[in-house]
């Protein structure tokens, strides 16, 4: 799965003797449960005697009840909750996301048999659905699945152990800046970084990632989504649209009228590909895609969050942060300010980071001329501004994004480079870059606002 839960699933998830009861599970309870009707819970006890596991957790009760359980103790491993009277079943899981800790694995039961709330459900984080009237065995299949997820290697591992970077970048508003950041980030991974690099825009409908390359996006994101089964290497291969010997792109201009419906599980198909492909992969990743993406998110190393400071920004940069604290708990944050203004902000620096509870990590000034240039050449930001202040900024995030975790510490562009770079330790370099930018700070208005 899945979102709120996933990433501290486990180090060992089999069933072991603890200290006071019969089992724990990951040092935890191993299950509870939460159901509503009186046949459910003999039901869930029966599977559970039969499985051999303690069934003293579970009880008569609503999602609310679960809430306020889970509020004031540990999470069990897994946990079943009956959403048969509830009106809006999701609110129920986002509440129960709120309290639970991760790595809890939900089992939600029901009563309505809906293709779409089953797919919202999993979207959201849940390991599945079962209808009621529940089966012993049925149940039992998928308690054993759920211990079997907690085993299962972490997504972010295998992304790891495959070497490739994947970094979301989100904005908290509309206009922030987060695609002229994906791109600038993707352009920098494949020049500086010297990395075969995949921009993967996203917004299928209105996006700039092609646009501001000066490229043609082509139909190869449309094709994927309508036909993921097509995805392989050779159709990669025929989709991408190369802007460089080092970048691909991955964009559409989707018709207005009528946007295809993009899956979680197309995006899982499509970074696997890349993965075979490149080093890193930027994606402009569209707010409004949060909910229905959390699978997804699962897999992403880096979320970079773009954002304004503005009071709007604040807020909403409050929101996503507290939504990726659950869906994408593995997921390093990176905030980026941008637009910042010479002059007064609207809200300073230090109010910003006071209001969202952690530092902003990069802060890129409001350059009108750079975008300028940049829309006159057909050239990302860190290109149009190459040396200046926002330009090296944009290097500077790209290297603390794109190359943190390579396996023997060296990024690509190290091993192969010969410039005086190669001579650099990469994290001493990205430190460097950004002690440099932190110094000069964006002018009169970094931190001075706040
Ligand atoms: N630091 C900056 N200085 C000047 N202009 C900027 C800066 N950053 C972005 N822009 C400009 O702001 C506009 C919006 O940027 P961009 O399209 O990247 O935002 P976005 O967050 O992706 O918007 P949307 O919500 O529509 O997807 C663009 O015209 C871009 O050139
Ligand atoms: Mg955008």
């Amino acid at each position: 799965m899945n979102a709120p839960w996933t990433s501290v699933a486990a180090d060992s998830g089999n069933l072991i003797p603890g200290p006071s009861g019969p089992f724990t599970l990951n040092g935890r309870e191993p299950l509870a449960a939460f159901v509503s009707d009186q046949a459910s819970l003999a039901c869930v006890r029966a599977c559970l005697v039969e499985l051999g596991w303690n069934s003293a957790g579970c009880h008569i009760g609503a999602p609310d009840d679960a809430v306020q359980a889970l509020a004031t103790a540990a999470s069990p491993a897994i946990l079943i909750v009956d959403l048969s009277d509830c009106t809006v079943p999701l609110e129920e899981i986002q509440a129960l996301a709120q309290v639970c800790e991760p790595g809890t694995q939900v089992i939600a039961i029901g009563q309505t048999n809906d293709v779409r709330l089953y797919r919202a459900l999993l979207g959201s984080g849940v390991h599945d659905y079962l209808l009621k009237p529940l089966s012993e065995g049925q149940l039992a299949e998928v308690i054993i699945g759920a211990q079997a997820a907690l085993t299962a290697p972490r997504p972010v591992e295998a992304v790891q152990a495959s070497q490739h970077s994947i970094a979301a970048v989100i904005g908290t508003r509309g206009g922030v800046g987060a695609s002229m950041l994906a791109t600038a980030l993707a352009w920098v991974s494949s020049t500086d970084l010297a990395q075969a690099t995949a921009l993967l825009d996203l917004d299928i409908q209105f996006g700039t990632g092609a646009l501001s390359l000066d490229l043609d996006p082509g139909r190869g994101l449309i094709d994927a989504i309508e036909n993921p089964s097509r995805i392989d290497g050779l159709f990669m291969q025929r989709a991408m649209i190369q802007a460089s010997n080092t970048l691909s792109v991955l964009a559409a201009e989707a018709p207005i009228a009528a946007p295809a419906p993009v899956e979680a599980s197309t995006l899982l198909h499509l970074a696997e590909e890349l993965g075979h492909a490149c080093a890193a992969t930027v994606i402009d990743f569209p707010r409004a895609m949060l909910p229905t993406m959390a699978p997804f998110l699962a897999e992403v190393n880096t979320v970079v969050l773009a954002t304004e400071l503005t009071l709007a920004g604040a807020r909403d940069t409050i929101r996503v942060l507290d939504w990726l604290k659950f869906h994408a708990p593995h997921a390093r944050v990176v905030v980026v300010a941008n637009k910042v203004p010479t002059g007064l902000c609207e809200i300073g620096p230090g109010d910003f980071e006071a209001a969202i509870e952690r530092g902003i990590d990069f802060m890129l000034p409001f350059e009108p001329r750079v975008a300028i240039q940049a829309a006159k050449h057909g050239q990302c930001f860190a290109e149009a501004d190459r040396g200046g202040k926002l330009g090296q900024t944009l290097v500077a995030i790209a290297w603390a994004v794109c190359a943190p975790g390579e396996a023997d510490g060296q990024p690509p562009a190290m091993r192969t480079a010969t410039t005086l770079l190669a001579r650099w330790n990469p994290l001493k370099l990205m430190d460097h870059l950004i002690d440099q930018f932190r110094k000069a700070g964006p002018g009169p208005t970094a931190k001075s606002g706040g």
